[in-house]
């Protein structure tokens, strides 16, 4: 089977990584990065980190307006597909690479499989929103981390085609966990002068949250009041939104570059609580059993709500304080991402898929 593997921006390098290792085992993948995330610490150390392999393509895409880089890539995908006739297309979660990958492949009628299909904020100003919901509509097989992404899925009637595999993040949070030694551990949190368990741990990248100065300065005001030290590793796009505002940090701000994978894990396991509106820290922090604010109004991940280690307080600067002082979540915490092995389930399924289809 011939697979080609559309990545792209950071999220997509974590995702894809389990996956790619194995389909590269006993089948052919070719590997092809948009470009989206271009800097080193987006999108490099993770093909170093996570043994990715060097990408086929690159097609050096870079920012822009959603319309013109969404348009880039699909010219750039067409061409690629038409030269390398893959079997079947293989896109991750819910960016433009995403979407550019669903919509060049579908088009030429290769069939498309999603992982991370049916999720849902059913708040369509998200960009996100809009390429997760015509990706799946565009997808053959849809692999589903949750039992709510596969509900999401048959109430838009999409049935057929759609598994519950468990969360890929998982896989690779597993393996993160194996490779981040004690000493790397501790040689982190000395470097910044941290004490597990005594400080938090912030991250914001969400357009609603960076593009508007309001919520972003509502956001930064409550960082500032709190007392514990906040370590805040900055998304490109946040950190030119807060120099456009003129923000000043207090001393006890770790305002850092963004973080690889491994050092944000281990940022992550000895937080005390993380602020985020990241999807993916989202569910890590609950892997790890660490509490969690989450920066927005709704959110995909309901399952980490609803157990009571994920609190939505918005960019409301009281809301976020309170959250601070007062959140302890002490509920079981329930897998319900799957326990590791979503990449051989969608391995096996893909298998099937094809032997059946070509
Ligand atoms: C994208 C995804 C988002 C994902 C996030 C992870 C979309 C619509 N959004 O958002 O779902 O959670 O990636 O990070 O696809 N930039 C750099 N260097 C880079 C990449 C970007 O400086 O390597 C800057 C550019 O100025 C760019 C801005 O960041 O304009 C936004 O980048 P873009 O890839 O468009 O979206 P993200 O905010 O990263």
């Amino acid at each position: 089977m011939k697979i080609l593997s559309v990545v792209g921006a950071r999220p997509q390098f974590i995702k894809a990584a389990p996956l790619s290792q194995k389909l590269r085992g006993t089948h052919h993948e070719v590997l092809l990065h948009t470009g989206q995330h271009y800097d080193y610490l987006l999108s490099q150390v993770f093909f170093e980190e996570l043994g990715l392999p060097e990408p086929d393509y690159n097609l050096g895409v870079g920012s822009g307006s959603h319309g013109r880089q969404t348009a880039r890539m699909l010219t750039g995908i067409e061409k690629v597909l038409l030269q390398e006739k893959p079997d079947l297309v293989l896109v991750y979660g819910d960016t433009n690479s995403t979407l550019a990958g669903a919509l060049a492949a579908a088009k030429l009628q290769i069939p498309v499989a999603h992982v991370e299909a049916g999720l849902r904020s059913f708040d369509l100003r998200m960009p996100e929103e809009i390429n997760r919901v015509l990706t799946d509509r565009l997808s053959a097989l849809l692999f589903c981390p949750t039992s709510t992404a596969l509900r999401n899925l048959r109430a838009e009637g999409i049935g057929k085609g759609a598994h519950r595999v468990g969360d890929v993040m998982v896989d690779t949070l597993q393996k993160g966990l194996r490779l981040a030694s004690q000493r790397q551990q501790s040689a982190l949190l000395d470097r910044l002068e941290l004490r597990p368990r005594s400080y938090l741990l912030a991250t914001l990248h969400r357009a609603a949250n960076t593009d508007d100065p309001r919520p972003l300065s509502s956001i930064l005001a409550a960082f500032n009041a709190l007392e514990e030290p906040v370590v805040f590793p900055i998304h490109p796009r946040t950190r030119k939104a807060i120099k456009a505002l003129g923000w000043k940090a207090r001393p006890k701000f770790r305002l850092l570059k963004p973080l690889p994978y491994l050092d944000n894990l281990i940022l992550q396991k000895n937080a005390r609580l993380i602020l985020t509106d990241s999807g993916g820290m989202q569910k890590e922090a609950y892997l790890l059993g660490v509490p969690c604010l989450t920066l927005r109004e709704e959110t995909e991940w309901v399952e980490t709500v609803e157990a009571g280690w994920n609190l939505l307080v918005g960019s409301d600067t009281e809301s976020i304080m309170e959250g601070v002082r007062s959140f302890r979540p002490r509920g079981r915490r329930r897998s319900f991402m799957g326990g590791g092995d979503a990449s051989d389930r969608i391995l096996s399924i893909l298998e099937r898929f094809t032997e059946r289809n070509l």
